[in-house]
């Protein structure tokens, strides 16, 4: 579930790239990732992440609370889709990290496009679903890979993305969003 530690580099990498002043992840899971994140925040900038399981807030309260960074983290609790719908102001964040439900994983990137700025980072983690979501297979066995495999498809010609698939741990793929 967790980020390793070559995919929390990247993460950290890109984050100090784009140096967000507001960024979002959605699935936070121990908080491996918000850190590593955490790490490219312009000055004074700030991390949402979303999570809905209440059995690791403490673990994530811990981890942050070694970190520098705990102050600039704000965890949503809850799942995410109602949090998303809720956000009214468009282009509020620098950077999206899609890696919650991921049958919700469609929906998520829809909101990831109204809630990032113009040329705005989107990365989406576990695309390839361990081969499953390949999109040349014939057959699915969950209802992950069959999403997954239709989000590949449809990323790679949508003309409001500028999309690149990394194959990097269970894939992951970059998004820049094309100015409207
Ligand atoms: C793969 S883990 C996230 C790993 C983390 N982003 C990292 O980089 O280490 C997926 C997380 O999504 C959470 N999740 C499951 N359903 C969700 C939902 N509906 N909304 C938001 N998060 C959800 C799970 O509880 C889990 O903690």
């Amino acid at each position: 579930m967790v980020s390793g530690a070559h995919q929390g580099r990247l993460l950290a990498l890109l984050s100090k790239l784009v140096r967000p002043q507001r960024a979002l992840e959605i699935g936070t899971f121990t908080g491996y990732g918000t850190l590593c994140l955490a790490e490219g925040l312009a000055e004074g900038g700030t991390i949402d992440t979303i999570e809905p399981n209440d059995e690791l807030y403490a673990l994530q309260r811990e981890f942050w609370g070694r970190s520098d960074y705990s102050e600039r983290i704000n965890l949503l609790a809850g799942k995410a889709l109602p949090f998303l719908e809720g956000m009214e102001v468009d282009g509020r964040y620098e950077l999206v990290f899609v890696d919650g439900d991921k049958t919700k994983t469609p929906d998520y990137v829809e909101h990831a496009w109204r809630l990032l700025s113009d040329g705005g980072l989107l990365i989406v983690d576990n695309v390839w679903w361990g081969g499953a979501g390949d999109p040349r297979n014939s057959e699915f066995p969950s209802d992950e890979a069959r999403v997954l495999a239709h989000l590949n498809t449809q990323l790679q010609s949508d003309p409001r993305w500028e999309t690149v698939v990394l194959p990097l741990r269970d894939g992951l793929t970059l998004c820049r969003k094309i100015s409207a």
